[in-house]
């Protein structure tokens, strides 16, 4: 195990939400598992005006979501654990002087021996992480002379290819690229880590992995809830800003890229960016047209419960255009992929939450089987992200009886059936990651602006060309229903159901 050096974790906009639903259960966790460092601190800082105890209830000894955590935990433990927090306000505003903040800085790094090592972890609206990094800046708390300094920032980062340079842009004055931490909690996903193992260290996948052997690739995120209470947010943002730009670009950067050189950080990054840069960009308004499909979802009832529409939640504008489905097809211009279709989508409430990919892989090229019953049946690997986490293939097999038929069953692996592992949550491996100066699962400048570069045009399309339609879909369905022309031609997406095989393939029970 590595060893995580001496540090103090300072979380500006402490007193926000992801603070206490994400941050600090992913240190309890860590707490638990005894992989903090010796000497470490949390001092929160934003513009509440609280005491290190209140901050210390509200966040640890009275927060809803450390209760089962701590269930096996002796009160001795849990304060220990709260004693490791402070708080600082931060008054008026975010960008003003930090001196009391360096202040406190320097005494709590005294007092606790945390050896000069900070992390600066930016949990508020991502226009307020220029004036942070600057005011860090003119209070010197940036310089790394005496100890290390990084800086975590929360998505969105920016809201298209010119915001993403000025952020990035913006960010690099204060701070070197190789301190800045961009989170995307799904490269914290064990399952997400788990598609560079698939690919690179089995001999029976990496030779099959290109335009030969798969025929099209099918990855779908879907959630079964709206946009709960972050209407004002979603509302600006949507579908293609909100999930597809980075966490689904970045599972497809995975999929696709080239097998890097050895599992050294800027090695992986480097091709995860070749991988981005070589996504066909569409232009044309034609070619937008035929290869995206956006959709609202509308009032109905599921289960018996009226559920509201998209344009009647909190927060959204009664004539949205906001999408809350997006279905992109698009190709990949190098030499593995040539002709070789990509179809994404993700969405708001869907039947069920589910993400996953899945590989189809072409009919054998020479068909012994006449009338098998073979048509529809290539094998399929299907990358289980969540929930249910697992591999499933389906194969082929012999129908018991004369001739040759051919049905279809399933060879399966469960993460949940590795009982000893302790899987970690995204954000615990993601924060122990960048304590240990791992930068691995973070996203770098260039592969972030790769990304907006592939997404900028289907949103000016959609704002901005003519006749671009907006489909409605009832809530609780898989979307519009002519979300599966996208696919004409080869069948329709693969719907999946809450468990891996939720169609058991071919078996035979008596
Ligand atoms: C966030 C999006 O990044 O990811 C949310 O802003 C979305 O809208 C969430 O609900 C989904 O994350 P997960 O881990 O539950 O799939």
């Amino acid at each position: 195990m590595k060893k995580t050096e001496n540090q103090m974790l300072v979380i500006f906009g402490a007193s926000g939400d992801l603070t206490a639903r994400k941050l600090v259960p992913a240190l309890a966790n860590l707490f638990i598992a005894k992989q903090l460092p010796e000497n470490f601190v949390v001092l929160g800082a934003s513009r509440s005006n609280m005491t290190d105890d209140e901050f210390r209830e509200k966040v640890v000894l009275k927060s809803s979501y450390l209760k089962e955590k701590f269930k096996e935990t002796s009160k001795e433990d849990i304060n220990d654990f709260a004693s490791k927090f402070f708080y600082e306000d931060l008054g008026e505003t975010y960008d003003g002087d930090y001196s009391e903040l360096k202040k406190r800085i320097h005494e709590l790094n005294n007092e606790k021996n945390t050896d000069g090592n900070i992390m600066y972890y930016l949990s508020t609206p991502p226009t307020l992480y220029e004036p942070i990094a600057k005011s860090l800046s003119d209070a010197g708390l940036n310089t790394q002379n005496n100890g290390w300094k990084r800086i975590i920032v929360e998505k969105p980062f920016g809201y298209s290819l010119d915001t993403a340079k000025e952020l990035n842009n913006g960010l690099q004055q204060y701070f070197k690229e190789q301190q800045i931490y961009r989170i995307d909690h799904y490269l914290g996903k064990e399952t997400v880590q788990n598609l560079l193992v698939t690919r690179f260290a089995n001999s029976i996948f990496e030779p099959l992995w290109n335009r030969n052997y798969i025929h099209h690739v099918e990855i779908t995120n879907a959630e079964s809830v709206g946009v709960e209470k972050r209407g004002g947010y979603y509302d600006k943002s949507g579908a293609l800003r909100d999930m597809f730009q980075n966490h689904l670009l970045q599972i497809v950067s995975l999929i696709v890229m080239e097998p890097p050189i050895g599992d050294d950080p800027e090695e992986i990054r480097n091709e995860k960016v070749k991988a981005l840069k070589s996504l066909r960009i569409m232009k044309d308004d034609q070619v937008l047209h035929d290869n995206t499909i956006r959709g609202q979802y509308m009032a109905s009832t599921i289960d018996g419960e009226q559920v509201k529409g998209y344009r009647d939640e909190d927060g959204v504008d009664a004539d949205s255009t906001t999408e809350t489905y997006a279905a992109i097809k698009f190709f990949v211009d190098n030499w593995r992929w040539k002709d070789i279709p990509f179809y994404v989508r993700t969405a708001k409430r869907m039947p069920t939450k589910v993400t996953e990919v899945v590989i189809h892989f072409k009919t054998p090229h020479h068909q012994i089987f006449k009338d098998s019953g073979l048509n529809n049946k290539d094998n399929k690997l299907i990358i289980r992200i969540q929930p249910d986490e697992g591999i499933l293939m389906k194969f082929g097999v012999k129908v018991p009886g004369q001739g040759f038929k051919v049905e279809r069953a399933n060879l399966d692996f469960y993460y949940s059936s590795l009982s000893e592992t302790h899987v970690m949550e995204a954000y615990e491996r993601l924060l122990l990651d960048a304590m240990q100066g791992d930068a691995t699962l973070y996203a770098r400048a260039d592969e972030v602006e790769a990304a907006w570069e592939f997404v900028d045009p289907i949103l000016n399309y959609w704002k901005n060309g003519e006749n671009v339609r907006m489909y409605g879909y009832a809530a609780g369905v898989w979307g519009p229903e002519n979300a599966d022309e996208l696919i004409e031609g080869i069948g329709q997406w693969r719907n999946p159901g809450p468990n891996l095989t939720d169609d058991p393939g071919y078996c035979v029970i008596c």
